[in-house]
Order: structure tokens, then C-alpha cells, then sequence
């Protein structure tokens, strides 16, 4: 590659979840470090970061179309860097396919973008897709350290990596073995971002409630340990977690959904398959039964709570009968929110060549048929709202004059008209209810 000026501006966009969003906020906040501005909107940047996500087939072509298209508005190429899941499975592929990247930068190795911007400005491609994480939380600058103003609700990674091994599942061999990041670093960074106006923190992991550290007493404690400290913070007034094994929820984190003001009445906690044998073959290692009375117990400890599940439809040998258990668990739970996909086939994960792959009709049709029921009870979810009073944490204003939009504390989104900012913590009575959101009465401001 011929060497180019340094950029002057710059854009992240992180595709998949929201561990995703909160490394690429990292990654922004590295570039500004060294004095390279965001982007103007509708504008393309100097420099592009493409934060990849590889978890389905879709997401991982996408990258390759999103390359193709980044032009500047003289129509030169911007300066590339893809990192992200992708990069961390792909990249050898992704510099040998598109020529137009400079830089392949794993999700472990981004604190080194920095020094890999400077070789791509000389004219060097280069590719760091090293493990492992705790590498990288030690070499990050402190989070919010300058005059930045965080959003209200906030992200904060606490524990990255998974060593469950469902065998569809990518994310072992891209985010690598389980690993959490220290009790007082963390603590650190939750106070660094409520002094910077953060009011929600969702702490993040791919597997969260496998998280363990040593609290400053030197006792070890696990994410409940975590969320009772973090409820100290005076101006934190919200606190979720996500996402969640069944198998790693303990009786502490059941109780401190009873105990903790702070912590939201929501539980995302995923189950995939209500069919035991499919979920045995997806190495899940729980059963619906198991996975029905941890909720009951979740319930008992905090009423209102609100769940949310993730699904896959058409893992290899799904019958219709078991696919039909699914249908049965989602009427036994009754979700508030879910997000379903249908099987897809990693390479490398051991999913991919078993017997059985499912034609893409039969999982379209069930697809069809269990969102038809997840967005039933959604709704339902939401109906049964009207008429509460709640507060809501304002994220944005709406699309009219005087509207504001915010979240419930069950996470719905909701929307209401009157004197707000952003960041206010709102009282509303929810008044109409829709599929997707609910309309609120502003009744009055709790803090600001
Ligand atoms: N195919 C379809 N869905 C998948 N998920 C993870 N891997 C796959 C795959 N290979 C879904 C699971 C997981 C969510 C983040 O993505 O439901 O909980
Ligand atoms: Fe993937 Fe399973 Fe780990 Fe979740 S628990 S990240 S689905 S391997």
C-alpha cells in the first residue's frame, strides 16, 4: 500500500451485540486520544473502523459488501481497519479478499490500534489478532479520564470470553476462554462513568454471571457481590446485567434481584431449545424443566420481572415435534421481549457437520411461527403495563417537538411529551401501549 496522510477524522461502526458497541466506544476513545476528531454525520471518515460481528453467516458477508461501498466524499478510499469477531476468525482471509483494508485488528488487540494506525499510515498492512483479554483491560487508558460526557445509560465490560462450547456457538474461539476483569478496576470505571453522567450501567460479558474477583476486603465475590458495591455509587440510579448461562446463576444473584433497589426488573437469559434433546446436543447443559424453575425462583425474588430469552430455530436433527416443545416453553414462560434466529452454520464449531442441517424453508416456516408467538406476548407484556406508573431513564429526544424517549425499567421503550433533558430520571404513568413502545403522561422529575 502506498503511505497516505493521517486521517483527520474517524468512524466506528460496531455491528452485533452490545459488548461490540462498548469495545468500539474504546476504540473512539483511543483515536480522539490521538487528536483525530468523529466524523461529521452523512460525512465519510478519514479513517473507518468496521467492528465486526461473526456470530451468523449474514453478519459476516455484510462486512465484505460495507467495504466495497465506504467511499470519501472526493471518492478515494478511506482508510480501513475491520475488527471484531470477524477479524479475529477471518482476518488472514479478510487481507487477502479486500485489498482496500490496511489494518485486522481482533477483539483482545485493539488497545494496539493506535501503533497499527501509524504503520498503515506509513503504507503497511498489518493483522493482530492476539489472545487474550486481560492483556488488553490492563493496556487501555482509564475510561472517561478527560471532559467527555458519557450517555445515560452506559456500558461496562466486566467479564469477556465463554467456556461453555454450545457447540453452534463461535464466540469461544473468537472472545477466547473466560476471563473477568478486577473487582477495583471495575469499580474504577463505574465511577469514572456516572462522574461523567452515566445514570444506567449494564454490566457486560458474554457469559456475566460467571464473574469473580476479590472484593477490597480480599473475600471473593461473584456478580451479585459486584452489583451490591456498584449500588453504593449515590448517582448510579440503575444497574442490568447480560447476558446470562443458566447454569451460572447462583442463589446470591437470585436474592439480590429481591434485595437491590437498583438492580432493573429484567432478566435476559437465554434458552434456545425447549427440547431436551436438542438442547443436550447443543451441549447446554440444562434442561427446560431446569431452566422453567430457575425462573420460578428468579420470580419469586422480585415479582415484576420482566424476561427476555434468545432462540434458535433449526439446529441440526430439530424435529417438528421438538421444535413445537419450543413453542410450548415460550407459553409456559410468557417473555417480555426475545430475540430468535434461525440455525446457522459456523465453521470450526461442531454444529456445522452434524447430521440432520435443517432445509431453509422448515426453519423459515418456524421462525415464522415462533415470532408470531414471542411478539404476541410481547405486546401482551406491554398492555399489561398501561396504567402503571414508572420512572424513565430519558436516552434521546423523539421524532416531534417536546417529545423524549426513555426506558422503563422492564426496558421498554417509552415515549412522552414535556419539560425534560437528557438524563432525567422521569415519573410517567404509562398510558398507551404499542407492539414495540408505550406512550407515557409525564407526572413528574425524580432527580436530574
Ligand atoms: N446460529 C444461530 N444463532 C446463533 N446464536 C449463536 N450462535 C448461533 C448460530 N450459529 C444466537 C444464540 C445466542 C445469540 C447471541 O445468538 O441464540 O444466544
Ligand atoms: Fe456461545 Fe453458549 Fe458461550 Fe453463549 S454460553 S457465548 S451461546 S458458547
Amino acid at each position: 500500500m502506498k503511505p497516505t496522510a493521517s486521517p483527520k477524522t474517524y468512524r466506528v461502526k460496531s455491528f452485533g451485540c452490545q459488548m461490540n458497541v462498548y469495545d468500539g466506544e474504546r476504540m473512539a476513545e483511543l483515536l480522539a486520544d490521538k487528536g483525530i476528531a468523529p466524523a461529521p454525520e452523512g460525512e465519510e471518515a478519514d479513517l473507518v473502523v468496521l467492528n465486526t460481528c461473526h456470530i451468523r453467516e449474514k453478519a459476516a458477508e455484510k462486512v465484505y459488501s460495507d467495504i466495497g461501498r465506504l467511499k470519501k466524499p472526493d471518492g478515494t478510499k478511506p482508510l480501513i481497519a475491520v475488527a471484531g469477531c470477524v477479524a479475529q476468525a477471518e482476518g488472514e482471509e479478510i487481507m487477502a479478499r479486500a485489498p482496500a483494508v490496511s489494518m485486522v485488528v481482533g477483539p483482545q488487540a485493539y488497545h494496539r490500534l493506535p501503533q497499527m494506525l501509524d504503520r498503515a499510515v506509513a503504507g503497511e498492512r498489518a493483522t493482530d489478532t492476539d489472545m487474550p483479554a486481560d492483556a488488553k483491560f490492563a493496556a487501555l487508558p482509564a475510561r472517561y479520564s478527560g471532559r467527555r460526557r458519557s450517555a445515560p445509560s452506559a456500558f461496562l465490560t466486566i467479564q469477556e470470553g465463554c467456556d461453555k462450547f454450545c457447540t453452534y456457538c463461535v464466540v469461544p474461539y473468537t472472545r477466547g476462554a473466560e476471563i473477568s476483569r478486577p473487582y477495583k478496576a471495575l469499580i474504577d470505571e463505574a465511577y469514572r462513568l456516572v462522574g461523567a453522567g452515566a445514570k444506567e450501567i449494564t454490566l457486560l460479558g458474554q457469559n456475566v454471571s460467571a464473574w469473580t474477583g476479590e472484593d477490597d476486603k480480599g473475600h471473593r465475590v461473584g456478580l451479585a457481590g459486584l452489583i451490591r458495591a456498584l449500588a453504593e455509587l449515590p448517582d448510579l440510579a440503575r444497574i442490568r446485567y447480560t447476558t446470562s448461562h443458566p447454569a451460572d446463576m447462583d442463589d446470591d444473584l437470585i436474592a439480590a434481584h429481591g434485595e437491590v433497589g437498583k438492580l432493573m426488573p429484567y432478566l435476559h437469559l437465554p434458552v434456545q431449545s425447549g427440547s431436551d434433546r436438542v438442547l443436550a446436543a447443543m451441549n447446554r447443559s440444562h434442561t427446560a424443566e431446569s431452566y422453567l424453575r430457575l425462573l420460578d425462583r428468579f420470580r419469586a425474588a422480585r415479582p415484576d420481572l420482566a424476561l427476555s430469552g434468545d432462540f434458535i430455530v433449526g439446529f441440526p436433527g430439530e424435529t417438528e415435534a421438538e421444535f413445537e416443545q419450543t413453542l410450548q416453553l415460550v407459553d409456559a414462560v410468557g417473555y417480555a421481549q426475545a430475540f430468535s434466529f434461525k440455525y446457522s452454520p459456523r465453521p470450526g464449531t461442531p454444529a456445522a457437520t452434524m447430521d440432520g442441517q435443517v432445509p431453509r424453508e422448515v426453519m423459515d416456516e418456524r421462525l415464522q411461527r415462533l415470532q408470531a408467538r414471542l411478539n404476541r406476548d410481547q405486546r401482551a407484556f406491554n398492555e399489561a403495563s398501561a396504567g402503571k406508573t414508572c420512572e424513565v431513564l430519558v436516552e434521546r429526544r423523539g421524532k416531534l417537538p417536546g417529545q423524549w424517549l426513555g426506558k422503563s425499567p422492564w426496558l421498554q421503550s417509552v415515549w412522552f411529551e414535556g419539560d425534560a433533558a437528557i438524563g432525567d430520571l422521569i415519573e410517567v404513568e404509562l398510558v398507551e401501549a404499542g407492539p414495540n413502545s408505550l406512550g407515557g403522561r409525564l407526572l413528574g422529575r425524580v432527580s436530574a
